[in-house]
């Protein structure tokens, strides 16, 4: 048997789906019942009849299908699949950023822990999150955390102030100008198109900001035939299969390494998809009083967006 018929044999005997994300390998794309956003994932997640999850992305988006939908066993194939911007936001430093702004409302992007969630008023994704933030009642301050750079272009577009946090994601804080510009300078015509956890310089220089489901869109509905993309390039596999005729350009990082590419993401392979099916772990398990504080601004998100 091949590893993708062991998996489908095994995904009916657990009656399991597969959720994975966008930068997930091309080959875990291709065997998941469904690959979207991290906002789109949580509503799958919250919405499946399935009696296991396997989720093919990183901890924080496993743990927030367990958080919406505890009745299910949910698996992430790799346990250290982390996230540099949910990893640096530590519950104790969070509270005490609370503690310094005692009269504001806390909106937290979706990429961060339980434990930061139920600290939270309310949670956002990048493809929401103005669309949140313009919700809010204008005399009411805002914190916003953990990524500084969606905070910032959040408050851009919505014309809100808000105090973030000093975070930011390693990916998509690697992105090399100096290439960006070559690669521009290259193909006249071209459009830059970015995910907002990019850093300001390079956000200034794109054509089309907006998360990994409206950057899939932006190609299908640009006149453009060649797209320069500022963010995780796995998600150059779908964009292919929506605008097969285009052309998509990643950016390599600084000094030409390939740091474009999430480290964590990237974890997850074919053979731990098998495993996990197999052996029904690595499971994320929540704390219940934990779980029912991170739930609170979660169902807050998805009764808003
Ligand atoms: P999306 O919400 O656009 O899926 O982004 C998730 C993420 O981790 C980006 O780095
Ligand atoms: Fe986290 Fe950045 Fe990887 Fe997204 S790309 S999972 S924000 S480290």
């Amino acid at each position: 048997m091949t590893l993708t018929e062991e998996i489908l044999e095994l995904k009916q005997k657990r009656n399991a789906v597969i959720l994975a994300h966008y930068y997930q390998e091309p080959a875990i794309q291709e065997i998941a019942d469904f690959v979207g956003d991290s906002l789109e994932l949580a509503r799958q997640a919250a919405g499946t009849d399935a009696d296991t999850i396997v989720f093919c992305g990183v901890h924080f988006m496993a743990e927030t299908a367990k958080i919406v939908n505890p009745s299910k066993t949910v698996l992430l194939p790799d346990i250290n699949a982390g996230c540099s911007l949910a990893d640096a936001c530590l519950p104790g430093d969070f509270a005490a950023f609370r503690k310094a702004n005692p009269d504001h409302y806390v909106v937290s992007y979706i990429n961060c822990s339980a434990a930061i969630k139920a600290q939270s008023d309310l949670i956002c994704t990048s493809s929401n999150a103005v669309h949140l933030v313009n919700q809010i009642p204008k005399d009411r301050p805002i914190l916003f955390a953990p990524d500084k750079n969606l905070g910032r272009w959040v408050a851009e577009q919505t014309g809100r102030e808000l105090t973030l946090w000093n975070g930011s994601c390693q990916v998509h804080e690697a992105f090399s100008e100096e290439a960006l510009m070559e690669l521009w300078t290259a193909n006249p015509g071209c459009e830059v198109i970015a995910h907002p956890e990019c850093e300001e310089a390079l956000l200034r220089l794109a054509d089309f900001v907006g998360s990994t489901s409206a950057l899939l869109r932006r190609v299908q509905e640009s006149k453009a035939e060649t797209f320069i993309v500022l963010t995780e390039p796995g998600i150059i596999h779908k964009m292919l299969q929506v605008a097969p005729n285009k052309v998509f350009l990643d950016v390599p990082g600084r000094d030409g390494c390939n740091c474009n590419s999430c480290p964590w993401m990237k974890l997850n392979t074919l053979e731990k998809v098998r495993n996990c099916l197999r052996d029904l772990t690595p499971e994320i398990k929540l704390d219940e009083e934990l779980r029912l504080k991170a739930l609170q601004p979660l169902e807050r998100m998805l009764a808003l967006s």
